[in-house]
């Protein structure tokens, strides 16, 4: 029994779930009593440490658990230092992100990493301190504090996997404190990091080959999965778990309503596997959910799982021992840029016949960019049948979207480029890759106006998935490509920069002109993003379909919910297309009003139709 008794209704959350908690615990650390013990004291101070607006939060998001599946919701990521300087800088911001129509706001990693080793801030040196170049604690609070008053959420990165060499444990565990060791891998010689190697494959093979590093200072050699300065951490260590866990609660009751676990996947190693997606994780993340679920109901899991579809999936748990709340769509992402390069919707026809097949409560994150690279992780087996050879089809992507391909418009650079295994990644911004940069550029207004028509219908195409969209910051005034990071010695090595440049505010100031390029995607977005809050039928809840349009270059989504019925359409060739929906009903245009054949749907090259049948007004009609 305890001394002082816990209150409600904690005590309920805990002891409903304790059962679970103990059986997951224990396999992962055999009869640790005492380990346990202080995971239930911990998630107990950490309820006790959560302020009562957030209190108040989580009982209205209980109410409604599937309070961040609304049509309405529109997020975006952006690095604070990028887009308005500091956390004071982004409050100030709010308005804008509001007119963009924003609701979700992933702000990129800003907790303390070092200067010049810190992967962008994913190599954290301290998980309760903001880096002070971009405010403190109590600014991102006050942050947080803002956005709920104006009915946005905040995500954050949760860097799991790993801390920066210059954590407090790592340093201590440097000095040859044992205890802090022990939070890592430490090997006396390369014996068992080259068995390792054997079977583990690489991130970063070019710009941080191998998995482990020599540490000059302990003499020892350590694990190191990303770069050599990211050591990471041996959750086979109930410590680690704890510690960390509780260091994520502590972000929670900063106000962060959404928890990105960054690359969840690597957390659990064990010799003689691949160290991904192992059995462990998942009882982690199962854990930590949990937590969550105690302690700050209101919270989401976000979890970061680059991976094929297979392995994706299951970080969802299942219905009664869910996992996370919302995962990347990667896969259709990736697909999403073959076509564009392609001109060939085959594969994300069936890629999205796949995700459209999967039960609605899966929530997914839909984006066209992020922060990291595009890794081409494709169906090469589907591919395969139409004569595709992976090796030969990523050169041909990556010709095609860094414009070395004969009459490509694209402007990207390679990530990472392996030549050993005919492997590169590719970096660059939405715009530049469908070809705004080099328009502009070469002050071809044909091919701008065509550049532009493909970026507004990839979007466009975003939005008509069930799921949370999430543009990359600058994406919606079309923002180009920034190549300074090559005069930066801290970044030239990692291309990613190239889509990470400041934002442009000089270029915002002309949103409202919808002559310029910036106008032109912010107003197109912003009426797509309003037309799908205002109708059901882009509900999470809808049915969702492919629509065979009998042409292999124009993609066609139908969607149907509560007597509204949605055909989307999406032509992804060079040319202008005739297309025949076979739907039942009578549709207009949603975005011009206007009555449509749908027998005959002109599509512009690039372009892209919204098609509404409403059999309700049908019938009244
Ligand atoms: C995730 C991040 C990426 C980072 C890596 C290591 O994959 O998205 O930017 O380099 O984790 O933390």
């Amino acid at each position: 029994m305890r001394e002082i008794p816990w209150e409600q209704p904690f005590a309920d959350r805990f002891q409903s779930r304790e059962a679970e908690l103990k059986q997951l615990f224990y396999a992962l650390y055999p009869n640790d009593e005492q380990a346990f013990s202080y995971f239930a004291d911990m998630l107990y101070r950490t309820y006790q440490q959560r302020s009562p607006a957030l209190r108040r939060l989580d009982a209205q998001r209980e109410e409604k658990p599937s309070w961040y599946k609304g049509r309405d919701l529109v997020g975006m990521q952006l690095y604070v230092k990028a887009f308005a300087g500091t956390l004071r800088g982004v409050r100030e911001k709010l308005d804008y992100l509001q007119e963009a129509g924003v609701n979700y706001l992933h702000l990129m990693p800003l907790l303390e990493s070092p200067e010049g080793r810190s992967d962008g801030g994913y190599a954290v040196s301290d998980f309760r301190k903001v880096q002070p170049e971009l405010g403190t604690m109590e600014d991102l609070a006050a942050l947080a504090e803002d956005c709920h008053g104006r009915g946005m959420a905040v995500c954050l990165d949760f860097v799991m996997n790993h801390t920066s060499e210059d954590h407090e444990w790592a340093r201590r565990a440097k000095a040859g404190d044992r205890a802090c060791r022990e939070r890592y891998f430490f090997y006396d010689d390369w014996e068992i990091p080259i068995r390792f190697e054997r079977t583990v494959p690489q991130v970063f093979p070019t710009t941080a080959p191998g998995n482990f590093t020599w540490n000059q200072e302990a003499g020892k050699v350590v694990m190191t999965t990303f770069y050599p300065y990211q050591w990471d951490l041996n959750y086979c260590n109930p410590t680690v778990f704890n510690d960390m866990t509780e260091n994520m609660l502590y972000l929670c009751n900063q106000g962060v309503d959404v928890i990105r676990l960054d690359a969840v996947p690597y957390i659990w190693k064990e010799l003689g596997t691949n160290c991904r997606n192992l059995p462990q994780v998942h009882s982690l993340v199962r854990l930590m959910r949990m937590a969550c679920e105690i302690v700050c109901p209101g919270t989401l899991l976000l979890g970061e799982v680059v991976m094929e579809p297979s392995k994706v999936v299951p970080y969802f748990g299942t219905m009664d021992k869910p996992e996370c709340h919302l995962l990347y769509n990667v896969t259709t992402m990736a697909s999403t840029w073959h076509t564009v390069a392609t001109k060939d919707v085959r594969l994300l026809r069936h890629q999205l016949g796949q995700v459209f097949a999967l039960p609605k409560e899966y929530g997914f994150l839909n984006y066209l960019r992020c922060h990291d690279d595009i890794g081409w992780g494709l169906d090469y087996g589907f591919l395969r049948w139409f004569g595709t050879e992976e090796v030969p089809h990523k050169k041909f992507l990556n010709d095609y979207l860094t414009g070395m391909w004969l009459g490509s418009p694209a402007r990207g650079e390679l990530y990472n480029n392996d030549p050993r295994l005919g492997d590169a990644r590719l970096c660059g911004t939405t715009a530049s890759l469908c070809g705004v940069e080099l328009a502009r550029e070469r002050e071809n207004t044909e091919l701008l106006d065509w550049a532009l028509r493909l970026d507004e219908m990839l979007h466009a195409y975003i939005f008509t998935l069930s799921g949370l969209p999430v543009l990359y910051s600058g994406d919606e005034i079309a923002r180009q490509n920034d190549y300074t990071y090559h005069n930066d010695p801290l970044k030239a090595e990692d291309s990613r920069w190239i889509h990470r440049g400041d934002m442009d505010w000089e270029a915002a100031e002309k949103r409202r002109d919808p002559e310029t390029p910036e106008g032109r995607i912010f107003t197109a977005l912003r009426r797509l993003e309003q037309l799908r809050a205002e109708h059901r039928v882009f509900d999470g809840a809808a049915d969702v379909w492919i629509v065979d349009t009998r042409d292999d270059s124009v993609l066609g989504i139908g969607r149907y919910y509560r007597g509204e019925k949605l055909v989307a359409l999406f032509n992804f060739s060079q040319e202008e297309k005739t297309v025949s929906a076979c739907e039942l009903g009578e549709f207009r245009d949603l975005l011009t009003g206007e009555k449509a054949d749908k027998c005959r749907v002109r599509l512009p090259s690039g372009g892209f139709r919204w098609l509404l049948c409403d059999f309700a007004r049908e019938c009244q009609g």
